[in-house]
């Protein structure tokens, strides 16, 4: 089985760090200490609101990483014209509604084929991975490859959420879609990813599905920094899927 790689989303250190206004916590340090800590890249969403990763700190990450950086954005003109300056490893298209909490779901790209495919190709020019953030859905996967996607991740809040709410036939019906939905998707030849509310009661389940090759992991891992600091939140992180994948 591949390796399963490890991205850390590391949005919420910006998060604390608005509140107040200052610059800490710093999300770059707490990047470089996820890269000791084990992770295989590091992942930052620069939203239209910037209500939590800046373009400064998009800046910054590009020039300290030794990682690959995932760069989480909407379709829009100015994202893709920040992701083509910066020609990051990876760009994950996500959808983007201001008055959301977090990415509530997947995109759909079934509904914007046509402008998706000419909004992605500079983007796989310039020689990043396009990554398309989705549902488990086969319709939305099609057209994810039609439009020239190398990369999917499937949306696992719906699995997550079942889980916490102790839904557990949903819950395990959701783990059934991403599981057959994951083969659909390598069988196509395309790159699987899995993200959003992963934690380390779930985390297992989905790192076992062995065409997904990396879970991208935020909220939860800098929840329990502030408990046990970040580099054992992300050690036992590494543990559990490593263990799954065993
Ligand atoms: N993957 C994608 C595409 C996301 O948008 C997010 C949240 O920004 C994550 C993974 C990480 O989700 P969480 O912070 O809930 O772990």
């Amino acid at each position: 089985m591949a390796k399963l790689r490890l991205g850390v989303n590391i949005d919420h250190v910006a998060t604390v760090r608005n509140a107040r206004g200052g610059d800490v916590p710093d999300p770059v340090r707490a990047a470089k200490i996820a890269e000791e800590a084990g992770a295989d890249g590091i992942t930052a969403h620069l939203r239209e609101d910037r209500r939590h990763i800046s373009d400064e700190d998009i800046d910054r990450l590009m020039a300290a990483l030794s990682l690959p950086l995932n760069f989480e954005m909407a379709a829009t003109d100015e994202m893709q014209a920040i992701a083509l300056r910066h020609k990051p490893h990876a760009v994950c298209i996500v959808p983007e509604r201001r008055e959301e909490r977090t990415t509530e779901g997947g995109l759909e790209v079934a509904r914007e084929e046509n402008k998706l495919a000419h909004f992605i190709a500079p983007l796989r020019e310039a020689g990043c991975r396009v990554s398309i953030f989705i549902a488990a859905d086969q319709r939305q996967i099609e057209a994810a490859h039609r439009i020239g996607a190398q990369v999917i991740e499937l949306h696992t809040g719906a699995y997550c959420d079942a889980h916490a709410e102790g839904r557990f036939d949903d819950r395990d019906a959701e783990l059934e879609k991403l599981r057959r939905m994951a083969t659909f998707a390598h069988d196509k030849g395309l790159e699987v990813h899995a993200g959003h509310g992963l934690t380390y009661d779930t985390v297992s389940p989905v790192a076992a599905l062995p065409e997904v090759i990396e879970l991208n992991i935020g909220h939860f891992l800098i929840g329990e920094a502030i408990f046990m600091g970040l580099t054992p939140a992300i050690a036992e992180m590494r543990r559990l899927m490593d263990a799954a994948r065993a």
